[in-house]
Formats: structure tokens, sequence, C-alpha cells
């Protein structure tokens, strides 16, 4: 039985639910011969419903998730009270058959009611998402409704299909994934924008209220507990040494067991103190719960470089925080990181693994995800299958970063807001300018200014420039943040303490290059930043299910 089940793991069969429900995505593309006539119980979210026929049967337009398109279902009054079906929002498991529509009908297949199994009702008067189009903003404001919405559950689709086309990207090329830390005590890329993780001042909130409750005992307190255990403490000899009874001598042991622990609880509660804890005028993080200062990671790369050591091509995805106060629509506070760490690489192989990357993802969407595609095309750009076939087929323009700030001093058609001299960070103007103006594609910018970039990139033999790049793209700018490593120790050591950060907590990373270094490279794709590519929505906010930043953490 365990043999069967290990082997048939692998194959294309769903697993049995207690109630088999037909996905409404497999009804509306099936082929309509094959699927007239057939019994099926569809359970999803009423999108529009209402009644017809003076009230003797409804429509409802029923949308399950499993694609954009609703499935058309009538329900006789007979059948269920139809009062109780129609509003949007409501929640309904049907049992029917499937049924041709009359000659005209937009829909190739629609569901007749036998049974109403299950009903999630909705008061329409409360319901905050109504059937008129509503602006994303506003949606913002239901983190826990709109996934119900056409645009939010087309981006969820979109966003869990390149999540499964990354995995298969990397899979493909022979990368294993790892799971790097979400709590970290370094700073990758230097910045100062982390987020602290600390217990401290939960504690001190604890301290401060407890002490209310109970105050501290007194010294006096303290001093009468002390001579209670030492009277019981007498006790107790007294009566060993004048043979007294087993059961007298037990007595009074528990009583000086008693005294001794009441003492230690009123000693600990006299350490108590309400405060955030301090030693030599500055906060004491080894009473912290870690023992020293924490974060929430920026970045997942030096801890995966650890892999890439070891097991050669390595990626990882997950969440990374900034505390950036940056109220752009390009920029969130929490965010997901794919990051790819590749040993033996170069720079020019990690532009290469960038580029084709990118391109799968965009190949992906158009093979797997061309429904909401559309959608996408109708109601937020109309560009945007058009770019992914671009993206997926034509080479990235790749320029050097004193190339590029030559072409944009030269620029006379537009002025920017941020005059570009070599050495400065390229601004999102200048970026989108260089992608969506100039070259028209994908640009690939290389080697920046030391000045400009983290410490552990690979210093060029110029001195002035480190073998950097990022991965500009119309619509967003930066997409992609990579660079070779610096593999030698000694510059490492310079390079870290130039950027004006301690040595101490990078040792880890350091030994990296003591022990067995390897020239590797790598880098990281903002995920969010490539859906607002695919999609072309304008804000990062609404490509994330639950989005952070500064002033929003909601659910
Ligand atoms: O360029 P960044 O800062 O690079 C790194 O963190 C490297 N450690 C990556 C590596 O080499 N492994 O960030 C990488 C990408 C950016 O290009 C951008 O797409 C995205 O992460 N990003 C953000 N996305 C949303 N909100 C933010 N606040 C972002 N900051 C960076
Ligand atoms: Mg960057």
């Amino acid at each position: 039985m365990e043999a069967k089940d290990a082997s048939s793991a692998g194959d294309d069969t769903a697993l049995e639910a207690s109630r088999p429900r037909t996905f409404i995505k497999d009804i509306v593309r099936g082929v309509t011969e094959e699927l007239v006539g057939r019994k099926v119980v569809v359970g999803g979210w009423v999108k529009t419903g209402r009644e017809q026929g003076k009230g003797s049967f409804a429509f409802l337009e029923l949308n399950d998730g499993s694609c954009l398109a609703n499935l058309q279902v009538i329900v006789d009054a007979a059948v269920h009270p139809l009062t109780q079906l129609v509003p949007t929002g409501t929640c309904v498991l049907v049992e029917g058959e499937l049924k041709k529509p009359p000659e005209g009908a937009k829909q190739s297949v629609e569901l007749k009611v036998e049974s109403v199994l299950e009903v999630g009702p909705v008061d329409p008067a409360e319901y905050p998402l109504p059937k008129t189009r509503l602006t994303l903003e506003f949606l913002r404001d239901f983190g826990h409704l709109r996934a119900r919405t056409n645009t939010i559950s087309a981006v969820a689709r979109i966003r869990d299909e390149l999540a499964y086309a990354t995995h298969t990207f990397f899979r493909k090329n022979g990368f294993r994934y790892v799971h790097t830390p979400i709590i970290t005590t370094s700073d990758c890329e230097g910045a100062g924008e982390m987020f602290q993780v600390t217990t401290l001042f939960s504690n001190a909130e604890k301290v401060e209220k407890e002490l209310k409750q109970n105050p501290r005992p007194s010294e006096t307190d303290i001093e009468a507990a002390k001579l209670l255990v030492k009277e019981k403490g007498e006790t107790v000899s007294q009566l060993k040494s004048s043979k007294a009874s087993k059961q007298e001598i037990s007595a009074s042991v528990s009583e000086l067991t008693k005294a001794k622990e009441s003492l230690s609880r009123l000693e600990e509660r006299f350490k108590l103190k309400a405060g955030i804890p301090q030693k030599d005028g500055k906060i004491d993080y080894a009473k912290d719960f870690f023992g020293r200062q924490a974060f929430l990671t920026v970045s997942g790369q030096l801890q995966v470089e650890t892999y890439a050591c070891a097991l050669g091509n390595v990626y990882t995805f997950g969440p990374t925080f900034r505390a950036e106060h940056s109220h752009t629509s390009r920029h969130l506070a929490e965010f997901w990181m794919v990051e790819p760490e590749i040993a033996f690489a170069n720079l020019e192989d990690d532009m290469n693994y960038a580029e084709s990357y990118v391109k799968f993802l965009c190949q992906w969407l158009l093979d797997n995800c061309i429904e909401d595609m559309e959608f996408m095309v109708k109601n937020f750009d109309k560009a945007a299958i058009e770019r992914l076939k671009l993206v997926s087929s034509s080479p990235f323009e790749r320029i050097s970063y004193t190339k590029a700030v030559q072409l944009l001093k030269n620029v006379t058609d537009k002025k920017f807001e941020n005059e570009v001299e070599w050495g400065i960070d390229l601004a999102s103007e200048h970026e989108r300018y260089l992608t969506e103006v100039l070259f028209k594609k994908p640009v690939i910018v290389y080697n920046y200014p030391k000045g400009i970039k983290a410490f552990y990139m690979k210093l060029n033999d110029d001195q002035k420039t480190v073998a950097a790049m990022d991965v500009l793209v119309p619509k967003v700018g930066e997409l992609i943040g990579g660079s070779q490593r610096e593999e030698r120790l000694d510059v490492l050591v310079k390079r870290i303490t130039e950027s004006g950060l301690p040595l101490e907590p990078y040792e880890w990373y350091l030994d990296l290059r003591r022990f067995g270094t390897v020239k590797h490279s790598g880098f990281g794709l903002g995920f969010e930043r490539m859906i607002l590519f695919a999609t072309g929505i304008e804000n990062i906010r609404d490509v994330i299910p639950f989005p952070r930043y500064p002033g929003r953490a909601d659910l």
C-alpha cells in the first residue's frame, strides 16, 4: 500500500476531495460536446445574480478562482429560495447537469442546478465589494476580500505561475533551492535599512505592567524572608538533633523549602527593572532575545553564498524586508526576491543567466497564462503581451555604466530632474529613459562606480568600478541587481572597512575566502517588479497579496 502511494506521488491524478468538485476552468476550457449532459458539482462565489421570469428562476455568474471566466448557473425557484443566492459575494456549492445554452448565447455551456448543497450567504447591504468597478486603491482597504475581484485574482494566478516558472527554470539548469534565514545578524547591502527584531520593548512593557499590579518588594521584605528561611532552617536542625519523628521532620523541611522558594521569588522580583536594559550608556543587547542585535533580512545573498561555495549552483527565493521610507509605486517594505548564486561564474555568465531567466518567465506566461494576460491587455496595458513576446525573443542590450552616462548626457529631448554625472547612482528616470526611450527593450548596465555599490562586489582592475550589473526593463526600471563577488580576501577586507562597516559580523563571510575561495556571481530579481513588468499594473502594492509600506501593514 505504502509503495503504491509513493509511486503514484509523481503522476497527474489529483487528490480526491471528500466532495469531488469540478473546477470551472475545466468546464469553460473543455470540449462542449463532451461536457453537455455531464453531472457536476461546482462551488464558488457569485459575481452577479439576477432573478428572471418573475422570480421563477435565477442566473448566477459563478467564479471559483480557477480561471478568470465565470460559469453561468441556472437555478429554479423550486430548488432553492432565490433571494438567498443572488447577492454578489454569496458562496454556493451546487450540483447539476451541464447543458447547451440557447443559440446566440455567449457561453458554450451552462449549468442547470438540480440541488444546492451549501450556501454561504451575504447581506448585500453590508457587503463592501459591490459589483461596480472599484479602483485598485479602494480595494487596498479590503485586503481580506480583494482576491475575489477579477484583477487581484488574475494577478494571484500570474504570480503563482511566475513562482512555478522560477523553480522550473532553476531546476532545469541544475540549481538547488536553499532556504536562507529571515532573521539575520548581518546587513547584506550595508545600507542600514533594516527592521530590527527585538523583544526588549515588549519585555519592558510586560515588566512595567507587572510592577504596577504587584510592586517590587522592599529590602525589608527581603530581609524578613531571609530571616524566615534562617528560622525554618534552625527548626529543622533542632528537630533532627532531638530525634523527632520522621513526620515532624519532613513537615518542617517542607516549610523550609517553601520559605526558600518564596525568598528566591522575592529576590527575582527585586531585580526587576522597568525600561530598556542599558550598559555603559547604551542599550544592552546582550539581554535581548538572541543575546545580540538582530534584524529582518534585506537579502539572502550572503547566506546563499555559503551554499554556492559547497553545492555550486543554488538559489534562494523568499521574503526580504527594507525599512526604506520610499512612498513610490516601485517599493515595498516587504517584497520577495529570487537570488541565484553560481560558483565558477563571472559577470558575463551572471548576465547570461539573468537574461535567460527573464526570457523564460516571459515565455512561460505566454504559454501558461494567456487568458489572464489578455485581461491585463484589455484593462491595464495594451502592450503587455507584445512586451512579453519581444522580451522573450530578442537579445537584451548590454552597455557599461560609463557608456550609459555618456548616452544620458547627450540627451536633448528631455530634462532630467537629477543631473547626470559619472559617479552618480542612476535614478529611476535615467533607467527608464535608457530602456523605454533609447533602446526600447531590456538593458543590462554593468561596471558601476565602486562608491555607489555594495562592498561584496568584485573590484575591477581599473580600481574605480566594480563588476556589478543591473537589468533595466520598460515600465519598471531596475528589475535585477547582481554582480560578480569579490573572492580575494585582502580586497574584500579593505572594501568592508572602506564602506564603514565593522569586520566582526562578516568574519564568517570572510572565511569563505579564507578556505577554498572560488570565483562566483549572482543576482537578485525583485519578484513584484517582475509582476509589474508582466502585467502593466502601475502600483507594486497591487501585485503582492498583503502589501507592507510606510504606515500600512494590514492583517
Ligand atoms: O539591487 P538589490 O538591492 O540587490 C540585492 O539585494 C543583492 N543582494 C541581490 C543579489 O545579488 N543576490 O535588490 C535586488 C532587486 C532590485 O533589482 C529590485 O528589483 C528589487 O530587488 N527591490 C525591491 N523591490 C520592491 N521593493 C523594494 N523596496 C525593493 N528593493 C529592491
Ligand atoms: Mg539594486
